[in-house]
Order: C-alpha cells, then sequence, then structure tokens
C-alpha cells in the first residue's frame, strides 16, 4: 500500500576527481513509497536547485535495467537492497520512515570518481573494445538451423550476454577485480561457434587489458556475483580461466 515516508540521505558530495570528498546530510520528507530510487534523487536535486544549490551528480539512462549506468552504492551494497535489480529498479518501499540511506559512487582505483556519485567506467569499454567482439563479416542471416547449437550453450551465452557493463562487481569486489565482467563477456563468444575462431586472441587480449587498468585479481570471494543486477553466474570465471591456460598452451 503506498504512503509517504521521511528520511536522511547521507551523500556522498565531490566537486571534481581531485577534490576533497564528504558526505553531506540531507532531511528529505514525504516521498511516496512507489517512487524509484533515481526519481527520489530527481525530486532532491529540485529542491537543491530551489534552494541555490548544486544538484547531487549521478549517472542513469535507461531507467529500465538496461544500459547499467545506475551505478550507486546504497547502504553498503552496490545497486542497494534488492538482488537481481539496478539502482533504477529500486523503489522507495525498500526502506523505512525515519531512516539513514547512505548513498556513495563506485569505490574501485579503476572507476575514478568525477563528480558526486558519478564515476569514469572507461576502462571498461576499453576492455571491450580489446577483444570483446567478432571481427568478421557473418554475411546475412543464415537459416536458423544451419549451424546446430545446443540449447544449453545457446541459453548460457544468451545468460552471459545479459551483463550489462554496470560495474557492480568491481565496486563489491574487497580486490576491485573486474573478472564477473570480463568472464561474461569471453563466455557469450566461446560458447557459440562464431566466437571460436577468434577465442584464443580474444581472452588474452582481454585479460591483458584488464591487467593494464589496475583491476585486482580474483580470489574467489564470490561477492560479485552475489551483488550482480543481472545474476551473471561464477561458473563463468571458471570457464574464463579454462579459455586463457587453453590460449597460453597452444601458444
Ligand atoms: S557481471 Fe554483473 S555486476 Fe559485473 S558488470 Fe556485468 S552486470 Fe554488472
Ligand atoms: S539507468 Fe540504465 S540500468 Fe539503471
Amino acid at each position: 500500500m503506498e504512503k509517504n515516508i521521511s528520511f536522511k540521505l547521507k551523500v556522498w558530495r565531490q566537486k571534481s576527481p581531485k577534490a576533497q570528498g564528504q558526505f553531506v546530510t540531507y532531511d528529505v520528507n514525504d516521498i511516496p513509497t512507489d517512487t524509484s530510487f533515481l526519481e527520489m534523487l530527481d525530486i532532491v536535486n529540485e529542491q537543491l536547485i530551489e534552494k541555490g544549490e548544486e544538484p547531487i551528480v549521478f549517472d542513469h539512462d535507461c531507467r529500465e535495467g538496461i544500459c547499467g549506468m545506475c551505478s550507486l552504492y546504497v547502504n553498503g551494497h552496490p545497486h542497494g537492497p534488492a538482488t537481481g535489480a539496478t539502482t533504477c529498479q529500486l523503489y522507495m518501499r525498500r526502506f523505512n520512515d525515519g531512516d539513514t540511506i547512505t548513498v556513495e559512487p563506485w569505490r574501485s582505483a579503476a572507476f575514478p570518481v568525477i563528480k558526486d556519485l558519478m564515476v569514469n567506467r572507461n576502462a571498461f569499454d576499453q576492455i571491450q573494445q580489446a577483444g570483446g567482439y567478432v571481427s568478421f563479416n557473418t554475411g546475412g542471416a543464415q537459416d536458423a538451423n544451419a549451424i546446430p547449437i545446443s540449447k544449453v550453450a545457446a541459453d548460457e551465452a544468451m545468460d552471459s550476454a545479459s551483463c550489462i557493463g554496470c560495474g557492480a562487481c568491481v565496486a563489491a569486489c574487497k580486490n576491485g577485480s573486474a573478472m564477473l565482467f570480463v568472464s561474461a563477456k569471453v563466455s557469450q563468444f566461446a560458447l557459440l561457434p562464431q566466437g571460436r575462431a577468434e577465442a584464443k586472441k580474444r581472452v588474452k587480449a582481454m585479460l591483458s587489458k584488464m591487467d593494464e587498468l589496475g583491476f585486482g585479481n580474483c580470489t574467489n570471494t564470490g561477492a560479485c556475483a552475489a551483488e550482480c543486477p543481472k545474476n551473471i553466474k561464477l561458473s563463468n570465471i571458471s570457464r574464463l580461466n579454462r579459455e586463457f591456460l587453453g590460449a597460453k598452451c597452444s601458444d
């Protein structure tokens, strides 16, 4: 049932990448519980603008769980307390009247803060550009049965492809590792015949770029998969390791 709640919003404010940031607490009143978390931030920003203060900078685009832009740490969890959902899919009914809600940007050396809650996730783009694609011309659409692919492989490839590149896995990991993201991107091709031709080159190039950009290594804590809004499985990391070992052994 819809009701209104009032709470304290503790937000990380940081003027620029090199500036020292700090938490600022705002009293937020009478927010309907069917408001989304980002809509709540919009309301707070309108009130700040009316008072002549700087609005809170945060990233967003699709607002429907597709683009991966809404990278916020809410109450100690990437994308907040809901499982299998992004921040834009989080609703204020998850919180109680009188709560203190803490909002921070992703904390990772590879994702530097641009301003307030917005971070630079260009490192993920660079990993993708290193090999997360099929570079040959596949021609026109073939008959669906021309290349037999098992249902299991097709389903797993599709599950891996659902990674939206949000970076929650990196933010959740105590090592700042990007292994879940890279493993999803490698797996979506490795599982399909169209991706096999460049599989060895791809896995080596993407992992090498990941290391170069300062992401940490995986120590199998599993925080990444626990916090991933798309439920990307840890078994992708096992596949990534097998793909990499296979590629190195055939060098
Ligand atoms: S693996 Fe999950 S948490 Fe990591 S970038 Fe992809 S969708 Fe986001
Ligand atoms: S704004 Fe696109 S996933 Fe949240």
